[in-house]
């Protein structure tokens, strides 16, 4: 879909559909009134006789509307209007989207990002729109032979801002919703793809082609790599997979080399079995999604790349499958991750943790001012947040505030859980350094508490988006978060949120 802004009156656009808002208690938004006038009263007579009362999700489709220069108008309601807030905004993108492509337009002015929301900008009104937009009208039926066709799809949405003097800053933030937006769907895409086919070494060659497009610094670890290294805890998970792990390292540079990067680690379990420790049968299928946090870290990087950010960026993605075999880690087990630790692992289903800190130990070669990880990592998190909510950990207050903040501005969120020493006691084990296992309560906590033993070098969040990375269901498929999240905060480092 193509995407531009103008600034301009709606009964003065020539396009096949103008789309304008009505609040509840049929209270016309300027723009609609503006049609309205230039109709002489057609649409407050349609809203007067209640065809059209404003209820959200409601719509109505009009032809011919005298006095104005397109085909069609369409009328969205939106709720209460001491009530639109940032959601009934999205939703309002949401169903106006879904709904023209229902309609034999091809393109549409659309004048809802001239609404005021609550404490948001113009800015990030387009930038939402943008990225509600394309998030209502993604697919995935690559693998279907027949694919539900679309009629006459959408092609073109041009949305209206009020003022001449707002159209370099819209044209600014319509860039950023569109790089969020494909960053989004990258990650929904490498989420969605079976796990026959989004093994370690398929996302190893999307790094490469991403690299070359990007121009971004590519170096896939091998194992004999890891195993120099010392990265047996990671290696431990691999034990199991006819597939070969893979370490993902991919740096994108936007300012002067003695910047220090940002590092995002993304857990890369293509297919996560539970090994030895199997997991039940029932939806295991969905656990294809478990390479989501590196999924989210590779589209936030290609965001990163698309705007050209000023900062470094780098990416690092530990990449296997966790299967069941006679060569796989049996619980009791005892490995040396890279820090030197060692790890009694009691559950091999508990393997996230155990591909992550090796990968966070190897961080450090980065020299980063931060470290972010982003993982599937607990059904505890699940449990504690559902899909509303990420989990967030960190060992610094100031950066657990400004990715909280982020996932606010993105409608991304997350929830800030402690990371106590208290909890740090679960991990004991009697015959290695830690256990990789914290036992029944608060798994959340203890696998993040896991990691923290990993990151005491730098500053570091944690992600736990097991919650939030997909849905299940009848809409199963990946959301493309924490890539708002994630860019939203960087994108307010970088100083460019406006
Ligand atoms: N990938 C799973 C976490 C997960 C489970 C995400 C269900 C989304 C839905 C992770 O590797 C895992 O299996 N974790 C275990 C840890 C336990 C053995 C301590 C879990 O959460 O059950
Ligand atoms: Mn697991
Ligand atoms: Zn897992």
């Amino acid at each position: 879909m193509e995407f531009s802004i103008k600034s301009g009156s709606p009964e003065k656009q020539r396009s096949a559909c103008v789309v304008v808002g009505v609040f509840e208690s049929r209270k016309l938004t300027l723009p609609a009134e503006l049609l309205d006038k230039a109709a002489n009263g057609y649409i407050s007579d349609i809203v007067r006789r209640g065809d059209m009362e404003g209820k959200s999700g409601s719509t109505l489709l009009l032809h011919n509307v005298p006095g104005t220069l397109s085909d069609r108008v369409l009328l969205v309601g939106l709720g209460k209007e001491k009530e639109f807030r940032e959601k009934e905004f999205s939703n309002a993108i949401r169903t106006t989207v879904k709904t023209l492509n229902d309609t034999g337009a091809f393109d549409a002015s659309i004048f809802l990002t001239e609404l005021a929301v609550k404490k948001r900008s113009v800015a990030w009104r387009v930038r939402q729109t943008a990225i509600v937009a394309l998030d209502a009208t993604y697919r995935f039926d690559q693998f279907k032979s027949k694919k539900d066709e679309v009629r006459r799809p959408l092609r073109k949405l041009t949305l209206g801002v009020e003022r001449r003097n707002e159209l370099a800053l819209a044209e600014e933030a319509l860039q950023q919703g569109l790089a969020i937006a494909e960053g989004m769907a990258l990650a929904k895409n490498l989420g969605n793809l079976p796990p026959n086919v989004c093994h370690p070494s398929y996302l190893a060659e999307q790094a490469r082609a991403m690299a070359d497009e990007f121009k971004l610094d590519c170096q896939i670890l091998e194992r004999e790599d890891m195993d120099k290294l010392g990265m047996h805890s990671l290696l431990s998970v691999a034990r199991g997979a006819h597939q070969p792990p893979k370490l993902i390292v991919l740096s994108y540079k936007g300012a002067k080399a003695s910047e220090k990067p940002l590092v995002l680690v993304g857990k890369g379990v293509t297919f996560d079995t539970g090994g030895i420790s199997l997991k039940p049968a029932a939806e295991m299928d969905e656990m294809k999604y478990d390479m989501c946090g590196a999924a989210g870290v590779l589209g936030t990087l290609q965001a990163v790349a698309r705007m050209q950010l000023p900062l470094n960026l780098t990416v690092i993605v530990p990449a296997t499958e966790n299967m069941p075999g006679g060569n796989a880690s049996r619980p009791g087990d005892i490995v040396a991750s890279m820090s030197g630790q060692t790890i009694e692992i009691l559950n091999t289903d508990a393997e996230g943790r155990l591909i992550l800190c090796d990968a966070l130990t190897y961080a450090e070669r980065f020299d980063p001012d931060t470290v972010i990880d982003v993982a599937t990592l607990t059904g505890a998190c699940v449990v504690a947040l559902a899909g509303v909510a990420s989990g967030l950990f960190a060992n610094k207050d100031a950066l657990a505030r400004e990715l909280l903040d982020a996932g606010d501005e993105a409608h991304d969120r997350a929830w800030h859980m402690p990371l106590w020493d208290d909890y740090q006691e679960l991990l004991k084990s009697p015959f290695a350094d830690m256990a990789n296992i914290g036992g029944r309560w608060g798994g959340a906590i203890t696998a993040a508490c896991f990691l923290s033993r990993f990151t005491k070098k730098y500053d570091w969040a944690h992600l736990d988006i097991a919650g939030t990375a997909w849905k299940s269901g009848s809409d199963k498929g990946a959301t493309g978060r924490p890539v708002p999240l994630l860019t939203h905060y960087i994108l307010q480092r970088a100083g460019k949120l406006n």
